[in-house]
């Protein structure tokens, strides 16, 4: 069967493969958050600081690098644009990402299918449209590092919309297919981190839980070995 899968939003997504435990992969995507999409999108529930602390960074290269505009450490991350020229410029206010990774059915792997689903579409009024989330109002932000995708239509049928079977990339972009997942993923994970701040602690915790299980195992296997010397 011919992949038919992105007709529509309900469409598979791809595994984003995020790793909450890849600190190198979470601080790559607070920097990349910071520098490609900040810009229109507040996390507004987050300080800087807390990111700092939550992904080991000194908050001397918080401040110099992901910090945009003349917010201070302390102060939560917020737009450089206001949402009345967000409305006008794109049609619509660009939405607080705080909680998004939560709440896309699908999680990281919305997100990292979205940021891989743009493609040219002269139709749109910024000539760009998305194959998770058709009719988005939101420009390929990343355009220069993917590439510049193009739709390849399936048969349309009667009395519906030509549907994209599938995209092909027209022009190359800077970095590989590769390098590019690896872009979508670490934004990914950085979101999914944002939405659930907790999950890293967890995972964290969840090492030591199954480590003091281990030895513990190992205590009882010893105890046992001592109260059956006496039995034999
Ligand atoms: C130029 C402004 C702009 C930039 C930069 C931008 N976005 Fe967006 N984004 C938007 C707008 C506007 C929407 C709303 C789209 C709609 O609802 O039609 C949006 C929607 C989204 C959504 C869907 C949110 C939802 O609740 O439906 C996600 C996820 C998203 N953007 C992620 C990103 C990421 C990740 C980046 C950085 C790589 C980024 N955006 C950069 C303007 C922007």
């Amino acid at each position: 069967m011919p992949a038919l899968g992105f007709a529509a939003s309900s469409g598979p997504l791809e595994s984003s493969g995020t790793d909450l435990s890849d600190k190198a992969s979470l601080q790559r995507g607070a920097g990349l958050f910071m520098n490609y999409c900040s810009g229109c999108h507040a996390l507004s529930m987050h300080r800087y600081s807390r990111i700092a602390s939550d992904l080991g960074l000194s908050e001397e290269l918080v401040e110099q690098h992901l910090i945009q505009g003349d917010a201070k450490i302390g102060e939560n991350i917020n737009t450089g644009i206001a949402a009345g020229d967000g409305n006008a410029w794109f049609g619509k206010a660009a939405p607080d990402l705080s909680l998004t990774a939560r709440a896309k059915l699908g999680g990281p792997d919305w997100i990292y299918s979205y940021l891989k689903g743009f493609y040219v579409d002269e139709s749109r009024p910024l000539g760009w449209n998305n194959t998770v989330f058709p009719g988005a109002s939101m420009p390929h932000v990343l355009w220069e590092m993917q590439g510049i995708q193009r739709p390849v239509y399936g048969e349309s049928h009667e009395g519906m919309p030509p549907h994209v079977e599938k995209l092909e990339l027209a022009t190359p972009g800077r970095l590989d297919a590769r390098e590019y997942d690896q872009v979508a993923r670490d934004i990914s994970a950085f979101l999914q981190y944002v939405a659930e701040p907790a999950a890293l602690k967890r995972e964290s915790v969840g090492v030591w839980v199954v480590l003091f299980l281990a030895f513990f195992t190992f205590i009882a296997y010893l105890l046992k070995l001592e109260y059956w010397r006496d039995v034999h």
